[in-house]
C-alpha cells in the first residue's frame, strides 16, 4: 500500500504554498496529471522515451496500427486550446487517434459559453462530464494545476495535460525535446556530459523552463542561456539549477559560446508577452543561426527549436543533417502517445505487443 499524496487531501492555500518538485509529488496519483517539468524522474522520462519508440515501430505496420487504435478506443479527449497552437494541438490530436481516442476542442474561448460570462473553472468542470481526459493550453500561469486541484475536489477527476501555461510551463514540449535529444545522441553517450545552449527570448520561453529543469535531472550537463540581457533567464530557474548542481553560463555573446555546444536550442521572440511593445526595442540581430555558422558549430551538434520560428533559424539551414527541429516536432506526436496510454496505464500492452512481434526499427 502507497501513501500516495492526493490534492483533494490539500486546500488551494496550501497547495499554493509548495515548491515546483512537492507540488510534482501531488501528480502521481490516481488519475495522473501532467502539469509541470518538475513532477518527471529521470526513469519516467527514459520509459517514456522508450514507449514512444515502441509504438512508433508498431505504428509502422497496418496489423500494428490497428492493436494501437483499440488501446484507448474506450476514452474521450477533450482538447481545450484558450491560446493560439498548430504543433502541439494536432500532435495532441493525431497521438489521440493512434491510440484510438475520440477527440473533442474548444480552440477559441469566443464559441465556448465563456462569452456568456461563464468562468473558466465551471468551463473544466463542464467538459469533464463528456470527456475522460482534459488537454489544455491557456495563457493564464499555473490554471492548468488549479484545473486539476479544482477536479480532484470533484466526484470527477479525470487526467489533466498541460500544454503550455501561461510563460511558465509546457512539459509535453519539453518531454518531445527530450525524446529528440536522446534520439539525437544515441550513439554519442546520450544525453550525460552534453553542452545544451538555450538562445533567444530566454525570459518568456516556457518551453525553455520546462527543458532547462529536465536536463538538470542528467548527470554532467552544461547548459548555457544566451540571451539579450533583458530577455535572459528567470532567477527562479538558475536557483533550480544551482539546487541540482547544474551547470549554467549565463551570456549575451553567442558567437564564443556557438562551437561549445552539442546542441543548440533557438526560440523566437515571445512578444505576445509584451505589455507595450518593448520586445521591438532589443537588438536580437546576434541571436539567429545561418549558413555562416555552419561551419562554426561540431559535425555532431544538433540545431533544434520548439517552432514557430521567425527569423532566428535561416531556411538555408533546413537540409543540413545537424538541423533537427522538423523530426523534433513529429516526435511530439510519439512521445505524447506514450505520456497518454501511461496516463491511463496501458502501456503494458504495448510493451507485451512489441516483445511478441519485435516491429524493425
Ligand atoms: N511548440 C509549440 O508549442 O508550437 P505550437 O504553439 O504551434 O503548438
Amino acid at each position: 500500500m502507497t501513501d500516495q499524496k492526493k490534492l483533494s487531501d490539500l486546500t488551494w492555500r496550501e497547495f499554493k504554498k509548495l515548491s515546483l518538485v512537492e507540488k510534482g509529488g501531488y501528480f502521481q496519483g490516481d488519475p495522473p496529471h501532467t502539469l509541470i517539468a518538475q513532477q518527471f524522474t529521470r526513469a519516467k522520462l527514459e520509459e517514456l522515451c522508450t514507449l514512444a519508440t515502441k509504438i512508433k515501430r508498431i505504428n509502422k505496420r497496418r496489423d500494428g496500427a490497428n492493436f494501437l487504435k483499440t488501446l484507448l478506443s474506450d476514452k474521450r479527449a477533450m482538447l481545450y486550446f484558450a491560446q493560439p497552437s498548430s504543433r502541439t494541438y494536432l500532435s495532441h490530436n493525431a497521438a489521440c487517434q493512434i491510440l484510438g481516442l475520440d477527440t473533442m476542442d474548444v480552440r477559441d474561448t469566443k464559441t465556448s459559453s465563456e462569452v456568456k460570462g461563464e468562468s473558466p473553472e465551471d468551463t473544466i468542470r463542464t467538459f469533464s462530464s463528456y470527456v475522460d481526459m482534459i488537454i489544455m493550453r491557456h495563457p493564464t500561469g499555473g490554471f492548468a494545476e488549479r484545473v486539476a486541484w479544482m477536479l480532484a475536489h470533484t466526484n470527477r477527476e479525470i487526467p489533466v495535460l498541460n500544454a503550455g501555461s501561461g510563460s511558465d510551463q509546457h512539459p509535453t514540449q519539453a518531454l518531445l525535446d527530450i525524446y529528440t535529444l536522446e534520439r539525437s545522441f544515441e550513439k554519442t553517450g546520450g544525453i550525460d556530459g552534453k553542452h545544451v545552449m538555450f538562445v533567444g527570448d530566454l525570459l518568456r520561453g516556457r518551453t525553455v523552463r520546462s527543458l532547462a529543469w529536465m536536463l538538470s535531472l542528467y548527470t554532467d550537463m552544461t547548459l548555457y542561456f544566451v540571451a539579450p540581457e533583458p530577455l535572459q533567464i528567470g532567477q527562479d530557474i538558475l536557483d533550480l539549477l544551482d539546487q541540482a548542481g547544474t551547470k549554467y553560463v549565463v551570456t549575451d555573446d553567442f558567437s564564443s559560446v556557438m562551437p561549445l555546444a552539442d546542441a543548440i536550442y533557438m526560440t523566437r521572440i515571445q512578444d505576445e508577452w509584451d505589455a507595450d511593445g518593448e520586445s521591438s526595442t532589443i537588438d536580437t540581430s546576434a541571436f539567429g543561426i545561418g549558413a555562416e555558422h555552419m561551419d562554426v558549430i561540431k559535425d555532431t551538434t544538433v540545431i533544434m527549436h520548439p517552432l514557430p520560428r521567425r527569423k532566428e533559424i535561416s531556411t538555408d539551414i533546413d537540409n543540413d543533417p545537424r538541423a533537427v527541429y522538423w523530426r523534433q516536432m513529429r516526435n511530439g506526436m510519439w512521445i505524447r502517445a506514450a505520456l497518454i496510454l501511461t496516463t491511463f496505464g496501458r502501456q503494458d500492452e504495448v510493451n507485451r505487443y512489441y516483445d511478441d512481434y519485435k516491429p524493425e526499427a
